[in-house]
C-alpha cells in the first residue's frame, strides 16, 4: 500500500463542525504544547479528586515521570460514584447483548450496586489494596464489574484476554504472582460454548500461586470446582458480607490501577503498569475530544475489554464521561453477517469504534447486509489497531457512515494508555492516515541516530514528551522499561514506539507498521518469541521461527519455519498438529497460517534468527545485507 499516493481529502460537514467539542485544533494544539502542564491541569480539574495534586508533572527521575503527584483520586469514584449524584444516576451505563440474544442492562446506579457487591466479595476473600487479581473472562458484564471492583478497593487488575489459552494465562498469572483469579465457566462464540474454566484449571496447575478462584456462571458447561479454592460468584454474592454498598478507597494518583501484559521483542510479555490519576485524565480527555462525546451518546467500542482498547475505551474513558456503552459477546457475523448492523439499528448506536480487520471481514459479505438496516443514528466512526487500507476506509465511510461520518483513526499502544495520534471530527481526513498528534504530544519521525528525517521519508516514530496516560513502568522490571522504550536525544528523554512512519508535506502522519519482532494479526499483538516457544514446547520440534506475512483480511498472518528432532517425519498431519498445539498453548489468534519444515534457519553469528531474511525469501524480495549471516 503506497499511502502517499492517496490524494483524497475528506472535509467535515458543517453539521459536524457546528457541534464539535473542540472546533479549532490548531489553536488548542499550540496552547497544549506550549503549556503542557497547564493544558493537562485544566483537564484534570474536570475530574473529582479526594485531594488535589501538588505538582502536575514531576520530571525529576525521568524517564520515570509522575503525573499529579500528591493528589488522591480513585478512577471508580470518577467512573461511577460521581454520576450517582446527578442526572446520570438512572442513565444506562451498560447495554449488553449475548450471542444468543440474551439482554442485560445496567444503569449507573445498577452498575454501582454490582461493583460494590463484587468489591465486598473480593474483600471477603482477603484481597487488599495493591494485590494483583488476574481476570480471565468472556465479554460479559461481570468482566467490567470485576475490573471496577478491583480498582474500587485499590487492588490491581491484570486482565488476560479470554481468547488466550493455557500457557498465555499461566505465564501471566506467574509473572504477577496473583493469589486470586476471576473467571467464568465459559463463553459463547459462533453458537458454541468456549470452555474457559478448564483452561483456567490447567493454567492453575502450572502456576500454583492462585489460592482463590471466583467463577461466574455464564452458560451450561459442567465444570469441576475444587473445594476450598473455587467458588461460584453467585454463592459468594448471597453471603451477608456481600452488601450492596462499599466505600471507594482513595488511592494516590500514581498508585497502580492495572497491569496489562503485552507482547514485546523478546522473551516473556511485559506487564505494562497504568495508574489511577494520569490514566483517568488521559482516557477521558482523549475520548471526549476525539469522539465529541455528548451526554445522550450510545458508544460502541467493539473490542474485547481484555485488551487495552477495551480497558481505555470500553470501560474507563467512556464511564468517566458518563456515556452509555454497548457490549456484545459473540462473533460479528453470527448467525448472519448483519449482526453488527442489526445491533446499531436496534440500540441506536451513535459511534462505532472498531478495527480495520473487522471492517475488512464484514466488507467481504457485501453491501447488501448493512443496507438492510437503518444506520442513520451513526454520527462518527473509529478505527484502531493497525493501518487502515484506503479501500476499507472508503467502504466504512460510504457504506456504513453514508458519507457523513468522519472516521477517527486512532494510533496508540498498550504502553500509551490512550490515543496519541488521531483526528478530531473537524480535521480534514486522508484515508489511511491517523492525521495529527493529540493535544500535548510532539511527534517526530527520526533515523537511527534520532535525527528527524525529511517529509515523506520513512523513519522511526518518536514521541518527544511525557503524557499523563503513559505506562509508568514494566511490572517488576523498571530497567526493561527504560531500555526498551526510552532514548536520550539532545539531552531529553524520548519515547520510541517501535513503529515506522512517515510525515507528509501537510504534517499528516502515516504509520507503516512495526519495526521489531512484534506481529499484528487481525489487530492483535503477538510476539514472534511467544509463537516460537509454543512450537518448541511440542516434543517433535527443536527449533522454530515465526514471521508475519501480508494477509488480505488479517493484515498479517503468521508463517512459521520448524526444524524437527532427528527421526521425526515431516508430513501434513504433523503440520496440522503443530498448528493445533500453538492454538492450545497460546490461543486461536496465535495459530500459524503455515508451518514449513526446514533443515536450518538463517542466523546471525551471535545466533539470532534473522526473521527479516525469512520474510524476504517468502515474499520473493531482496534479502538485503547478509554480511552478518552465520553461513
Ligand atoms: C500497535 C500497538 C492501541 C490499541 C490497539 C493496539 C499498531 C495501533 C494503529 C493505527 C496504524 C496502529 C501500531 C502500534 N496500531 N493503532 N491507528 N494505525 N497502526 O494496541 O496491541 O499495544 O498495539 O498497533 O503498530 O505500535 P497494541
Amino acid at each position: 500500500m503506497n499511502v502517499a499516493n492517496t490524494p483524497d481529502i475528506f472535509y467535515p460537514s458543517q453539521e459536524v463542525i457546528d457541534q464539535a467539542n473542540v472546533s479549532d485544533y490548531e489553536a488548542m494544539y499550540k496552547y497544549s504544547v506550549e503549556d503542557r502542564e497547564g493544558f493537562w491541569a485544566e483537564q484534570a480539574e474536570t475530574l473529582s479528586w479526594f485531594k488535589k495534586w501538588d505538582t502536575v508533572l514531576d520530571e525529576s527521575n525521568a524517564p520515570f515521570y509522575k503525573w499529579f503527584d500528591g493528589g488522591q483520586i480513585n478512577i471508580v469514584h470518577n467512573a461511577i460514584d460521581r454520576h450517582l449524584e446527578n442526572a446520570n444516576r438512572n442513565k444506562m451505563a451498560i447495554i449488553w447483548e449475548g450471542e444468543n440474544g440474551q439482554k442485560r442492562n445496567f444503569s449507573y446506579n445498577g452498575l454501582n450496586r454490582e461493583v460494590c457487591q463484587f468489591a465486598n466479595v473480593l474483600k471477603s476473600m482477603g484481597v487488599e489494596k495493591g494485590d494483583v487479581v488476574t481476570i480471565y473472562m468472556p465479554q460479559i458484564p461481570e468482566l467490567v464489574f470485576a475490573m471496577l471492583a478491583c480498582a474500587k478497593i485499590g487492588a490491581v487488575h491484570s486482565v488476560v484476554y479470554g481468547g488466550f489459552s493455557t500457557e498465555a494465562l499461566a505465564s501471566r498469572i506467574d509473572a504477577a504472582h496473583s493469589r486470586v483469579l476471576i473467571t467464568a465457566d465459559g463463553g459463547w462464540r459462533r453458537g458454541k460454548q468456549i470452555d474457559l474454566k478448564s483452561i483456567a484449571d490447567d493454567a492453575m496447575k502450572r502456576s500454583p500461586s492462585i489460592e482463590v478462584c471466583i467463577c461466574v456462571k455464564n452458560n451450561e458447561l459442567d465444570v469441576e470446582m475444587e473445594p476450598s479454592r473455587d467458588f461460584w460468584l453467585h454463592d459468594l454474592k448471597a453471603l451477608p458480607i456481600a452488601g450492596s454498598t462499599c466505600e471507594t478507597e482513595p488511592t494516590e494518583a500514581e498508585d497502580p490501577l492495572f497491569i496489562l501484559y503485552t507482547s514485546g521483542t523478546t522473551g516473556q510479555p511485559k506487564g505494562m503498569v497504568h495508574t489511577h490519576g494520569g490514566y483517568a485524565v488521559y482516557t477521558s480527555t482523549t475520548h471526549r475530544m476525539a469522539f465529541d462525546i455528548k451526554p445522550q451518546d450510545r458508544w460502541w467500542c467493539a473490542a474485547d475489554p481484555g485488551w487495552i482498547t477495551g480497558h481505555s475505551y470500553i470501560v474507563y474513558g467512556p464511564l468517566i464521561n458518563g456515556a452509555t456503552i454497548m457490549l456484545y459477546e459473540g462473533a460479528p457475523n453470527y448467525p448472519y453477517p448483519n449482526r453488527w448492523w442489526q445491533i446499531i439499528e436496534n440500540y441506536g448506536i451513535n459511534i462505532l469504534y472498531t478495527s480495520p480487520t473487522a471492517i475488512r471481514g464484514l466488507m467481504r459479505f457485501g453491501e447488501r447486509w448493512p443496507k438492510k438496516h437503518d444506520l442513520s443514528s451513526l454520527r462518527l466512526l473509529g478505527s484502531v489497531g493497525e493501518p487502515i487500507n484506503p479501500e476499507a476506509w472508503k467502504w466504512y465511510h460510504s457504506v456504513i457512515g453514508n458519507g457523513k461520518c468522519p472516521i477517527i483513526d486512532t494510533w496508540w499502544q498498550t504502553e500509551t494508555g490512550g490515543f496519541m495520534i488521531c483526528p478530531l471530527p473537524v480535521t480534514p481526513l486522508k484515508p489511511g492516515s491517523a492525521t495529527k498528534p493529540f493535544f500535548g504530544n510532539e511527534i517526530t519521525i527520526v533515523n537511527d541516530d534520532g535525527v528527524e528525517v525529511a517529509a515523506n521519508e520513512e523513519g522511526k516514530l518518536m514521541i518527544n514528551n511525557p503524557w499523563p496516560g503513559m505506562a509508568r513502568t514494566v511490572y517488576k522490571d523498571a530497567q526493561r522499561y527504560k531500555d526498551l522504550y526510552w532514548a536520550e536525544v539532545d539531552g531529553k528523554w524520548r519515547y520510541l514506539a517501535g513503529d515506522s512512519a512517515k510525515k507528509d508535506d501537510d504534517g499528516y502522519i502515516w504509520v507503516i507498521g512495526r519495526i521489531d519482532e512484534v506481529l499484528k494479526v487481525s489487530g492483535y499483538r503477538l510476539g514472534t518469541s511467544e509463537v516460537e516457544s509454543a512450537l518448541v514446547s511440542h516434543p517433535s520440534v527443536t527449533e522454530a521461527a515465526a514471521v508475519g506475512l501480508p494477509h488480505e483480511l488479517k493484515g498479517n498472518a503468521i508463517h512459521t519455519y520448524v526444524i524437527l528432532k532427528d527421526g521425526v517425519v515431516a508430513d501434513n498431519k504433523l503440520a496440522l498438529e503443530l498448528k493445533a498445539h500453538v492454538g492450545a498453548e497460546m490461543g486461536k489468534i496465535a495459530m500459524p497460517e503455515a508451518v514449513e519444515f526446514v533443515d536450518s534457519l538463517p542466523k546471525t553469528r551471535s545466533g539470532k534468527i534473522m526473521r527479516r531474511v525469512l520474510k524476504a525469501r517468502a515474499l520473493g524480495q531482496d534479502e538485503g545485507d547478509l554480511s552478518t549471516l552465520e553461513e
